[in-house]
């Protein structure tokens, strides 16, 4: 595990962001777990800056993302692939078709979680995977629990995570209570791993999951066993 200790949080994006378009400069095809949420605003950014400026070439790339809310459309300004799109995708030249978020609008979600995990082994698994991490250490949306979920599922939302997502909602009632979240398996299965956390409210957590004893309680500690794991942190603020 490298751990690497960001001035601020431009500073860990810019390092993100870095970390990642030498993942695509290395292998321009290259599946990318991506994630949503505060964090990685940062990273895509400098990432678009730098496809601006000619540096970074996202044309052949594909990429999965983590999750995403389930009872919500595609084209609700909460969904996640609403984020991707805004925040990414409609920023660089990544094709559309080879762009992959889970949807929580499936009429049968269980055969969408199956057909999910289908696809992360059809596209040859991922190359590398971005993180964030809950307060609670929650990877993707796999949430505190009494074993590790493997495979992608759908999930029962926990206090903590739905009062943290409120702050993008006009109220807490409307947070949707379940999503649909890649697995524990499919994440530690990608061949790299980049977790980035920004703010002193993260610093316990990371000193938790990286520290501590690897249980379900922490789903991020499973972390500690990947053989490929590097964290990016800044306590700053
Ligand atoms: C989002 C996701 C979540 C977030 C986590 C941290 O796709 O997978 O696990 O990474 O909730 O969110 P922020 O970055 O908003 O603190």
């Amino acid at each position: 595990m490298k751990i690497i200790y960001a001035k601020d949080y431009s500073d860990l994006s810019r390092k993100a962001a870095n970390i990642i378009s030498a993942q695509v400069i290395l292998k321009p095809n290259s599946v990318l777990g991506l994630a949503t949420g505060s964090t990685p605003i940062g990273t895509y950014k400098q990432l678009i800056e730098w496809y601006e400026k000619g540096d970074i070439d996202f044309s052949v790339a594909r990429s999965v993302n983590l999750d995403e809310y389930v009872g919500i459309n595609s084209d609700n300004e909460q969904s996640y692939r609403y984020f991707m799109d805004t925040h990414l995708f409609s920023h660089i030249n990544i094709k559309r078709e080879n762009t992959y978020v889970p949807s929580g609008k499936a009429v049968d979600l269980q055969e969408e979680c199956k057909a999910y995990d289908d696809l992360i082994q059809k596209v040859g698994g991922i190359d590398m995977q971005l993180l964030g991490i809950g307060h609670n250490g929650h990877i993707g949306f796999n949430e505190p629990d009494q074993a590790f979920e493997k495979t992608t599922h759908i999930v029962e939302l926990g206090d903590t995570t739905i009062s943290a997502n409120a702050r993008f909602f006009d109220s807490i009632e409307e947070v949707p209570r379940k999503a649909i979240t890649m697995g524990i398996k499919s994440i530690m299965q990608a061949q790299k791993i980049l977790l980035i956390a920004n703010g002193k409210d993260k610093e316990e957590i990371i000193n938790k999951a990286l520290n501590g004893p690897v249980t379900p309680a922490i789903p991020a500690s499973i972390l500690q066993l990947h053989p490929d794991l590097t964290v990016i942190c800044s306590f700053e603020s």
